[in-house]
Formats: C-alpha cells, structure tokens, sequence
C-alpha cells in the first residue's frame, strides 16, 4: 500500500503509477534526501517532538540505507514515487515505529525543496572546480604566447595586431564572470526550506535555525509558502549554465575555425580529434563541435522550465517534479563538456608561423600608419583618411604598405621617414598597444598573474 495510501478504496492504475512517479530521475538525490532527514531527526530530539532513542534508532537506519545504496544493495521503486519515499519506506522496514516517526513536522514539499538546494549547491562546487581547470589550461597556453603575433578581427576580418596569449585571455576573463556568477547564484540558493511543512509551516515547535546550521544553510527561507514553491534558484543556476554554455560555445566555434585549412593557427591533439569513415586525410574537431552542439539543449531546459513555472499559483504543484530532469541534465552536459574541453586547450599545438602569415596580409597595420602620422603632428581623421588612400594604392599595387618606398609614401605625405619602416613592423605594433588591458607582453602579464590569483582565491579562499 501506498504511504498515502489511507484515504484510497482503490490501486492507482498502473499508467498513472508510471507516470506519478519521479524515481527514475530524483534517485539521485538520494544522498541528500538522507542528509536532510537526518539533520530535520536531530532537530526533533533536540526539540523535544521525539525521543533521542527514536533519533539515533533513524540515523542509524539511514546511515545503514545509505550505505546500502552505495554499495548498490538497493533497488528504488516507482510503486514509493520518489526517492523521499523510497527512504521513508526503507527506514520504516528497517526501524518500525522509530521510522514512521521521521515525517512529523515535515512534508515532501519542503523534503524536496531542500534536497535539490542541497545537491545543485554541490554540484555548483564541482562545476566551478571545472571552470578553473579550463582557466588554468587557458592561462598554461597564454604564457608561451605572449610574443605570438596574431590578427585580431572584427566582423571576421582581419583588424589590428594581438598576440594568441592575449586573445586566450580573454577566455579567462569570461569564465572569471562565469564563476562569480555561480557564487553568486548559490549564495541566494542558500537558504533553508525545510519547516515550510506543506506550505503553512506546522504547530510543532520546530527549530527551523537549527536544521538550516547543521545543513550548512546561511538561515531558513522567511516565508513557508514561498520556502515550498520557489525554483529561482534553479532557473539562476541554469542561466549561469547558459551563459557559461554560451561562451564555450564561442571558443569552439574559433577552436573549429582554427584547426581549418584555411586557418591552421592550432593543430588539435589526435587524442582530442576524430576521423571520418570515407575521407582518409580527415582530422575532425568534433569536441569543439559537440560541445557548441549541446549549447543548445542547456538553453533548451533554462527556458523549458522556465515555461513551466510562468502560470504555477503559490503554493506547490506537481508541474514543479518538472524541475529536476532540465537542471539535471543540464548539469551534467556542463559537466562532461568543461574537462574534455580543457583537456583539448591543454593539448592543443599552436601554430605561430601560420598566424603570423595570416597577420602579414590584410593591412592589419593600417591604424598603426594612421596613427604615426597623427604623432608626427597630422590630425587623426586626415591620417585615416590619408592611410585609406594608401591602402587602396597598395591593392592596386599589389602591395603592402611596408613595402612601400619612402618615395612613393613621401608623394602621399612629406610626413614619413625611415622610422615609418619599424612603426609598421607588426611585433611593434602589439608591443606598443601598452594601454591597460592591451595586448602588450607587460599587459598580458598583468592579466596573467591576475587569472592566476582568481584560480588560487577561489580554490583555497
Ligand atoms: N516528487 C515530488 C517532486 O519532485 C515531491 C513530492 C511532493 N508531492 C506531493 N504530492 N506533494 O516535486
């Protein structure tokens, strides 16, 4: 019979059964559901609602449960619906009267509130150890390529001279954001539902302080009512995903870009690569591409349940179940692409030659020959305009502007002389892009020792 099972004259049909029940899914938070029970026994005792026997009797249950489930004695059922139940029914075969005691004061929807809180902030430690990982194969490829220059672009064309370590860089600092924002989100995740009850807390003199403290909550949530129907902590975590999701997605598609014939900046580790089954010579990027794939699927749960939410009246429903496939699923995609991803950066083999061949056509140093004129004393928007004359002789010419002579540049303006020569040398022209935040080698040190101090303040502060 069903724990509910009371007020029922008849079986639930066995499609409904199938259909009511979440074990399939919420079984692994089974950890946590322990846990939870464990801290809400303790905090009866401590209160006087049972007796400390009937508490050790059930925390020695539990105990016994999870390791039973552990060592994978246990088989869930979805005749118990959910991994609540299946405890509760565990502990009650095991410890009688103790274990029917466990659910005073207490009801699913506050048990299942705090089960996921308690394992999304988890797995926000695991994720948030993943991103710094990445940031620390991103910042091991940036110190060797500090002086290797490569095209910037803008709208895919080649715009202005940057070394590969400074455009890896900017990687770092998004995944920075990245993990701020998961710190961020489980902050306001960090509160305690459990005592919300069903939805109208309880008459029992609960102590809702103590079962936040030994859960490692910052308080209990204010309002019960709010404390069984919120998800935003859901929703938040998936957005962080997302966006997190987002800019990989961006390093994949330049890592694609990179490792094709018509770049070959970087040549991607066999290990990280994949062949085809007809063409021979093929050597595909299918991390890179897989992982701009399942982009789309974290965005896909973030606005699935925020779909479902949108028209739930306060306080739960059983549309709120709907919650843990998404941010599960979204979870885990974030957490098989982060190391896999890392693993390709840190083995990827950067080609320096090819990127500077591909820095030596396009004019990159076109701002550059503005600029010295507007030095020498021109206004900058006559140099611009003087230089956009000059790129259009050099391509007419076949050309480029450094090899022009000092004639042929001097017809344009009387301005120029040698020096023009090494102010259009493209390793000048990074060097000197010293203003903060620049690509400069004493900049990009900076950023590097900076991205360095994150991962360590965040790994062990
Ligand atoms: N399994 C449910 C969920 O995941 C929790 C149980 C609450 N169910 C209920 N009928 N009050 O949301």
């Amino acid at each position: 019979m069903k724990l509910w099972g009371g007020r029922f004259r008849k079986e639930t049909d066995s499609l409904v059964n199938d259909f009511n029940s979440s074990i399939q899914f919420d079984g692994r938070m089974y950890r946590e559901d322990i846990e939870g029970s464990m801290a809400h026994a303790a905090m009866l005792a401590d209160c006087g609602i049972i007796s400390r026997e009937d508490r050790d009797r059930i925390t020695a249950g539990l105990k016994s449960i999870l390791a039973d489930i552990e060592a994978g004695k246990i088989e869930f059922s979805a005749d118990n619906e959910d991994i609540h139940m299946n405890v509760e029914v565990l502990l009650t075969e095991r410890t009688g009267e103790a274990g029917k005691r466990l659910h005073t004061a207490r009801s699913r929807n506050d048990q299942v509130a705090v089960d996921l809180r308690l394992y999304l902030r988890r797995e926000i430690g695991e994720i948030t150890g993943q991103i710094l990982d990445l940031q620390q194969a991103i910042l091991d490829q940036a110190r060797g390529h500090q002086r290797t220059v490569m095209p910037g672009y803008t709208h895919l064309q080649r715009a202005q001279p940057i070394s590969f370590a400074q455009h890896l860089l900017a990687y770092g600092e998004q995944l920075k954001r990245d993990v701020t924002r998961l710190q961020d989100c489980k902050k306001r995740m960090n509160v305690c539902p459990l005592g919300s009850g069903a939805l109208a807390g309880t008459t029992y003199p609960i102590d809702r302080w103590r079962t936040a403290e030994l859960l490692g909550f910052d308080a209990p949530c204010s309002n019960s009512l709010d404390g069984v129907s919120d998800r935003d902590y859901a929703l938040e975590l998936l957005s962080a995903l997302s966006i997190l999701m987002m800019h990989l997605s961006r390093f994949a598609e330049e890592v694609i870009l990179w490792c094709s014939w018509e770049f070959k900046f970087i040549e991607l580790d066999d290990a990280c690569s994949t062949g085809s089954s007809i063409m021979p010579q093929k050597k595909n990027p299918d991390v890179a591409e897989l992982v701009r794939g399942k982009t789309g699927r974290v965005y896909g749960h973030l606005m699935g349940l925020l779909t479902a939410m949108k028209g739930l009246p306060l306080a739960y429903n059983k549309d709120m179940q709907e919650d843990k496939e998404p941010v599960f699923d979204a979870v885990d995609t974030v957490k098989i692409c982060l190391p896999v991803f890392a693993g390709m950066i840190a083995t990827m083999r950067v080609l320096p030659e090819n990127m500077r061949r591909a820095a030596g056509g396009g004019f990159i140093n076109a701002t550059d020959c503005a600029d010295y004129l507007t030095k020498k004393g021109m206004p900058f928007r006559d140099a611009y305009t003087t230089v956009g004359n000059l790129v259009c002789y050099c391509t007419e010419n076949g050309k480029l502007l450094e090899e022009l002579s000092l004639e042929e540049l001097q017809s344009i303006s009387s301005l120029f002389g040698e020096d023009v020569y090494e102010a259009l040398r493209l390793e000048t022209c990074m060097e000197q892009r010293r203003s903060y935040g620049g690509p400069a080698v004493e900049e990009t040190d900076r950023q590097i020792r900076e991205l360095q101090a994150f991962i360590e303040e965040v790994r062990h502060g």
